[in-house]
């Protein structure tokens, strides 16, 4: 299997017809992809650490590198698709998401998208990133996890269903509330709001709470957007969010991949770094 092909089937598997804009082969060396450190974040370092290992491909989550750095923005349109499916009227969802992907634009164009390419390129191995589509396979998976709820459930009944998925049971990973007294409230309907590029902070949370959402699940969260939500709950407005844990959730799309690569394409995957705590748990 070529570094294209897995990024193209990998595409496919999650649904997508497309490879997303925020995935890319960001440096092919050139020889078929047979043995992978397959990791969340990668360094030049890190890079060199999977040579090290006898690696020929770097299967890197986030856009670091490339085409998918540069154009990391294009994929919030995601969230605005997933608003929608929310019950969000697009003015609205489109209105939520306006900040961050204007940010996110400005983020990509000022960023070093040629580094780790070219670290990857002069130590002769191959890097791509999939990260819509991994992430795509981790919201199905705790979709899944959530379908047997009650009508009825509460928000600790959500974190409770969430503790299915293998990753999110990880014993150093912490579901976190907000806030965190919302927990023996009615979950009401439930947004997973996971695969959308990042997380939507507090103006996506609000925008979904304002048409009939009662729970929202993010992935990761910053302290910033939890204190608002927080003093907007204290001003008698419902909506509880459910933050689920960055590496934990971020890696169970990738163990998906990397289940598919071992058992499908019988190529050797080496979880590394921040997905590393992870490995074997599915
Ligand atoms: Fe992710
Ligand atoms: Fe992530």
């Amino acid at each position: 299997m070529r570094a294209h092909d897995l990024l193209e089937a990998s595409s496919r598997l999650a649904g997508f017809d497309e490879t997303p804009a925020d995935s890319c082969v960001a440096h092919d060396a050139g020889a078929p992809v047979r043995r992978v450190c397959a990791g969340i974040n990668a360094t030049t370092g890190d890079l060199l650490v999977a040579r090290e290992m006898g690696c020929d491909t770097f299967l890197l989550h986030h856009p670091l590198a490339g085409d998918a750095k540069r154009r990391f923005h294009l994929v919030l349109a995601r969230m605005v698709e997933l608003m929608e499916d929310h019950g969000v009227p697009p003015a609205p969802a489109r209105a939520a998401v306006e900040p961050l992907a204007r940010r996110a634009r400005f983020n990509d164009h000022l960023s070093d998208w040629g580094h780790l390419a070219d670290a990857a390129k002069r130590i002769g191995i191959t890097l791509l990133n999939v990260h819509l589509a991994a992430d795509e396979l981790g919201r199905l998976a705790m979709l899944e996890a959530l379908r047997p709820l009650p009508e009825h459930a509460t928000v600790a009944d959500v974190v409770r269903a969430l503790g299915d998925v293998p990753e999110l049971a990880h014993p150093e990973n912490e579901i976190i509330v907000v806030p965190e007294s919302d927990a023996p409230r009615p979950a009401g309907r439930i947004a997973v709001m996971h695969a959308g590029g990042t997380n939507g902070g507090a103006s996506v949370a609000e925008a979904l709470f304002a048409h009939g959402v009662g729970t929202v699940a993010y992935i990761h969260l910053s302290g910033e957007d939890a204190g608002r939500l927080e003093a907007r709950a204290r001003e008698g407005h419902a909506g509880s969010l459910v933050v689920t844990g960055h590496m934990a959730s971020d890696a169970i799309g990738m163990n998906l991949l990397l289940q598919w690569l071992r058992e499908e394409h019988a190529v050797e995957c080496v979880a590394y770094g921040g997905l590393a705590p992870f490995d074997g748990l599915r």
